[in-house]
């Protein structure tokens, strides 16, 4: 059995710590954790299911072995907001109908949140672009753009009240 060492990680700003082996990915350890919201998709890289702000930039955290990332911060779609106060995508996603199945959407939205916070003022271009690691076999993307649209003019918004 491979030897495992105790791991602290910050998840969502919160403390999490678990015995692993130097192989596990930190999509396997959040999900070990109880961060089922990390979805699991192809475990190879190809369709941002997986991905985590680590922090603050996009990663698949499939490709990204756990110890590599301890004592960085890790935000999942969870610590964006909750149904009491949504983060403007969260928002965005919902109320544009961006989801079908559901299952792509928290990489979408980590996609998305990366995207924007380099890129406050995306063109539809840099939307495709900057989502283009990620994979929907359901919506036909349409509306998944039209929400990082809607919610960039929201956070644009937000900041010009501040
Ligand atoms: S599960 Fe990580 S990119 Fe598909
Ligand atoms: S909504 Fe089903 S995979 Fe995107």
């Amino acid at each position: 059995m491979a030897k495992e060492r105790q791991i602290v990680l910050s998840v969502n700003g919160r403390s999490r710590s678990g015995s692993f082996p130097s192989h596990r990915t930190l999509l396997e350890a959040l999900r070990e954790l109880g961060h089922t919201e990390v979805k699991s998709g192809c475990e190879k890289g190809d369709c941002g299911a997986c991905a985590v702000l680590v922090d603050g930039m996009a990663v698949d955290s499939c490709l990204t072995l756990v110890w590599t990332v301890e004592g960085r911060e890790i935000t999942t779609v969870v610590g964006l907001g909750n149904a009491e106060a949504p983060h403007p995508l969260q928002k965005a996603f919902a109320d544009c109908g961006a989801a079908q199945c559901g299952y792509c959407i928290p990489g979408m939205i980590i996609a998305a949140k990366s995207m924007l916070d380099r890129n406050p003022q995306p063109s539809d271009d840099d939307i495709r672009v900057g989502l283009s690691g990620n994979l929907c076999r359901c919506t036909g993307y349409t509306k998944i753009f039209e929400a990082v649209d809607a919610a960039a003019a929201t956070l644009r918004a937000e900041g010009e009240r501040r």
